[in-house]
């Protein structure tokens, strides 16, 4: 119950996973290459393994890798995703021309409800899509109160992410329970402001956040 394991090794995947290997966590990293992965390797102790394995050794999967790309890769891990609660924190996005997110993949619907479809026996949260990555791990460092989002349709599966998010640093008030997958469909969405905030704001930390 304490192992998460992270499929994907870029921006998102590292940052997550050193953040949750500091606050005490057993991390598993599922890669592509683990010999590639494990000579460049800088960060706490962790076990990196291919993705198969990776997912074998946890029942706390998190989608950190290419969202465009997700529901096919995931479709094909369906058995062995069975019983686990998959946290996706991706975004399916086409890419613009100066390759930030340009368009939806999945309009009409989200990437969170075709995988929830898709995946039966797996509980899927989808969750922290909607900030830059360094925010993900050091909330409290922003200039003012973030929101995380949460949406799934199984509420013990939630709360498991829920405790995922305050070992990130993410205080109870800041996470804010949508209701069920479908709701995955706005936060999905909220990518496309990514190319308009980074032009304004730079490569600045940031989240999104719900002033009440
Ligand atoms: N960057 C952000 O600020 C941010 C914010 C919110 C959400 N997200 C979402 O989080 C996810 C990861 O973002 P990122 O910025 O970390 O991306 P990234 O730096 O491009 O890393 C993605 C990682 O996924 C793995 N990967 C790539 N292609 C793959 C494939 N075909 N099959 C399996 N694994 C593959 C790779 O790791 P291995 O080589 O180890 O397999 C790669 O390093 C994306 O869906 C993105 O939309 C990103």
């Amino acid at each position: 119950m304490n192992t998460v394991t992270i499929l994907g090794s870029g921006r998102v995947g590292k940052a997550l996973a050193t953040a949750w290997a500091l606050s005490g966590r057993d991390v598993v990293i599922g890669t592509q290459d683990p010999a590639r992965l494990r000579s460049t390797w800088t960060g706490p102790d962790v076990v990196i393994l291919d993705i198969h394995q990776a997912v074998g050794s946890s029942d706390l999967v998190v989608n950190a890798t290419p969202g465009d790309t997700s529901l096919e890769r995931f479709t094909a891990l369906e058995e062995e995703l069975a019983g686990t609660v998959l946290v996706d924190v991706s975004n399916a996005t086409t890419r613009g021309t100066d390759g930030l997110p340009g368009g939806l993949v999945h309009t009409g619907t989200s990437l969170g409800e075709l995988l929830q479809a898709a995946l039966p026996r797996t509980d899927v949260v989808k969750t922290l899509n909607t900030m830059l990555f360094s925010a993900m791990t050091a909330p409290a460092d922003l200039g003012s109160d973030p929101t995380v989002f949460l949406s799934g349709d199984n509420g013990a599966a939630k709360a498991r992410v829920r405790e995922l998010l305050t070992d990130l640093g993410w205080d109870e008030a800041w996470m804010l329970d949508l209701g069920g997958i479908a709701t995955a469909r706005g936060v999905e969405a909220m990518a496309l402001l990514v190319p308009s905030l980074l032009a304004t704001l730079g490569f600045t930390p940031f989240a999104l956040s719900i002033a009440r």
